[in-house]
């Protein structure tokens, strides 16, 4: 499509929920904006694990009416239109509906100028992007060997996660067979599965893992590690500690964001990398970890905190003091968040590393034209307009919203306990 320089009017906005990946991973919710010009329509990503049928009813009952004749070139004018529309504004439905629209717009704006986003961001400030993986098992030997075989395609910096022994299943980890039997079985049901968690166990065994991984491997591959907030905050003080000495690549998730008081303390006490962010779902939320410099990695999702609009901004924050950027990357958010991570990725300076942690096979290629491309430790976006990435609509709606409820933790004596 040649470009055109008269201004796009908005004349659909559309939620389609598609699960392409089956019941192994959550489902997509993905954005089309249509406008009265021939052929152009704008792509974007509004998943929210958890939330996915209120998102489709945000975006399509709440937001669309106020976007039908609109220019959709006022990206930042819209924006804002949508974050005070709501009386009640704010949250993981609302910021996650504006954020699919924003990628839409901006996929819209790229299309209609012939560049791709990376270059209306102010062009590429390095030709491809760090990445890294995640790998995981029931004992620190399994671990290892997932790290090999990642090392053998060229990853420099690998996220590792292991099973506490005494307990059967954990963040990221493989459950024993009985657990996952219990979970395929609650998930056929459509009911939450229920785990079981303890956190002194897991602060008590971290560091032996870090310990005997740096035996194995020395200082060939830069290791990180995701807490995902299952301690308390004396746990991650201690573990900040005891976890210092094998320089990891960055700890993530140690501590819940309101525990301001115990970053501060963590800060004092120890020099390790701390990232933080993935659930954030406002631009705002979250600032005084930035402000106040306690964390070194910002990982917002761009799905959940207003998308590449609000990235923006949060990415000059940190750039003022020198704290990089890691957007959160999961294989539950859609090749379009991922093409949106790597756009802002390409073009921001203080840029840190980009997670890809995705896992997807040829059902996801028969449904979007293009996800970020891997090689030799590194990302690349595929040439292209806007986003790059097309979205075969009729294939979206063969794979319908399929219910996968996120598991209920608990600690052994039933207390909710969190993520
Ligand atoms: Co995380």
């Amino acid at each position: 499509m040649p470009p055109s320089s008269a201004t796009p009017l908005i004349t659909a906005v559309d939620a389609i929920v598609t699960n392409p990946m089956q019941i192994a991973l959550g489902n997509f919710v993905l954005i089309r904006i249509t406008t009265d010009q021939d052929g152009l329509v704008g792509w974007g990503d509004a998943t929210c694990s958890g939330s996915e049928l209120a998102v489709a009813t945000m975006v399509e009952e709440h937001l669309a009416p106020a976007l039908i004749g609109q220019p959709a070139s006022q990206i930042e004018y819209l924006w804002h239109t949508l974050y005070h529309l709501p009386y009640y504004r704010s949250g993981s439905v609302h910021l996650s509906a504006i954020s699919g629209i924003d990628m839409a717009l901006w996929d819209i704006k790229g299309k209609q100028a012939g560049l791709p986003v990376c270059e209306l961001l102010g062009g590429t400030v390095r030709e491809r992007l760090l990445t890294y993986r995640s790998v995981s098992g029931r004992t620190f030997e399994e671990v290892l060997d997932e790290v090999r075989v990642l090392q053998e395609t060229g990853y420099q910096v690998i996220k590792v996660q292991v099973a506490v022994p005494e307990l059967a299943s954990g963040y990221a980890v493989p459950a024993t067979a009985e657990q996952q039997a219990a979970n395929d079985e609650a998930f056929s049901r459509g009911i939450p599965p229920a785990e079981t968690w303890e956190p002194e166990p897991y602060v008590r065994m971290l560091p032996r893992l870090f310990e005997f991984l740096r035996d194995e491997l020395g200082d060939s591959v830069q290791l990180l590690h995701d807490v995902h907030e299952r301690v308390t905050p004396s746990q991650a003080l201690r573990l900040a500690n005891d976890l210092a000495p094998f320089r990891l690549f960055f700890l993530e998730d140690l501590l819940r964001p309101e525990h301001l008081d115990t970053f501060r303390l963590v800060r004092e006490q120890s020099d390790i990398p701390l990232a933080m962010g993935e659930v954030f779902c406002n631009p705002w939320e979250g600032q005084d970890l930035l402000f106040e410099h306690l964390i070194d990695y910002a990982r917002h999702d761009l799905a959940h905190i207003g998308g590449i609009t609000a990235a923006r901004k949060i990415a000059a924050i940190c750039e003022a003091r020198g704290i990089l950027t890691a957007w959160h990357g999961p294989g539950n958010i859609s090749p379009l968040a991922h093409m949106a991570n790597a756009h802002v990725s390409l073009a921001v300076p203080n840029f840190g590393i980009q997670e890809f942690d995705a896992g997807w096979d040829e059902r996801i290629d028969a449904v979007f034209s293009a996800v970020p491309r891997y090689a030799d430790g590194h990302l690349t976006v595929p040439p292209g307009p806007g986003l790059g990435c097309d979205v075969d609509f009729e294939a979206a709606l063969r794979h319908p919203y399929v219910r996968r409820m996120r598991p209920t933790i608990r600690r052994a004596d039933g207390t909710p306990w969190a993520y």
